[in-house]
């Protein structure tokens, strides 16, 4: 194996990502869109030992994606986990703001693409690479709502695109893993939901890791079942 990239990676799902995968004694490329402000994510790094790294990564931020790119040039990247993402108002279609829309679609969507896009040449020197994509229950169809639409828009979209993403990258060997994290108590949320970071962040790696050809680019769940579209 070789080193993780985690995004969106100073609290929720990302911070555990970290946490987790660096017991592992990989390296943890964490990326933070404020670094300045991500107070537990750096008491996690000074008490790696150097194993977790943060950069500087706004995966809404074209610039910003391609300066973590250059600071990582030339180091393989075994796992690549695009967990970044923000939910927006519960607006329905009829409600929604169309900047607010642009916005989450710019983050939960184009970020998850670019990024995977400017660390391809790292996910390529990493022998077996995956590329993971936290995505949500309420991108599939199945999902019956009117609420969150612009979020639950984004998931649909994320999922097409990493659905193609998978067959783009088949001939390299790179597994695209397309997840729903669970429901899960963080800020995204909030306190009333089924699951604990630990348990969802737990299957998460699992899964990512068994993303073989069978199921790269398949929309699956923290436990390993199946989603439909
Ligand atoms: N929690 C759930 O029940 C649930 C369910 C389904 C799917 N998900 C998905 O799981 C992923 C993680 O969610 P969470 O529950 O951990 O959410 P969270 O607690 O709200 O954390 C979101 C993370 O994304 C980061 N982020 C937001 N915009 C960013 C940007 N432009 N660039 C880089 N990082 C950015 C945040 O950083 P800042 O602190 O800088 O804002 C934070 O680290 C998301 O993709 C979410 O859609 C969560």
């Amino acid at each position: 194996m070789s080193a993780y990239l985690i995004t969106g990676a100073n609290r929720g799902i990302g911070l555990q990502l970290v946490r987790q995968a660096a017991a592992t004694g990989e390296t943890i490329y964490a990326g933070a869109r404020k670094p300045d402000e991500a107070e537990a994510l750096a008491e996690l790094a000074k008490l790696s030992g150097g194993r977790v790294k943060i950069i500087q990564l706004d995966v809404g931020d074209e610039a910003s994606i391609t300066a973590a790119a250059k600071a990582l040039a030339g180091e393989p990247i075994g796992t690549l986990i695009n967990n970044a993402g923000i939910m927006g108002s519960r607006n329905t279609a009829l409600q929604m703001d169309p900047a607010e829309f642009m916005d989450i679609m710019r983050v939960n969507v184009l970020g998850p693409v670019l990024v995977t896009r400017a660390f391809l040449p790292n996910l390529r020197a990493a022998p077996g690479a995956k590329v993971a994509v936290v995505s949500s229950l309420m991108g599939s169809f199945s999902y019956e709502t009117t609420s969150y639409i612009a979020y639950s828009t984004s998931k649909t979209a994320v999922n097409r695109m990493f659905n193609s993403l998978a067959r783009e990258l088949a001939g390299d060997g790179i597994g695209v893993a397309i997840l729903s994290p669970g429901w899960v108590r963080t800020d995204m949320g909030g306190p009333n939901a089924t699951l604990s970071v630990e348990e969802s962040a737990r299957g998460l790696l699992r899964e990512i890791a068994r993303t073989d050809a069978s199921l790269s680019g398949k929309f699956r769940d923290y436990a390993g079942a199946k989603i439909t579209w």
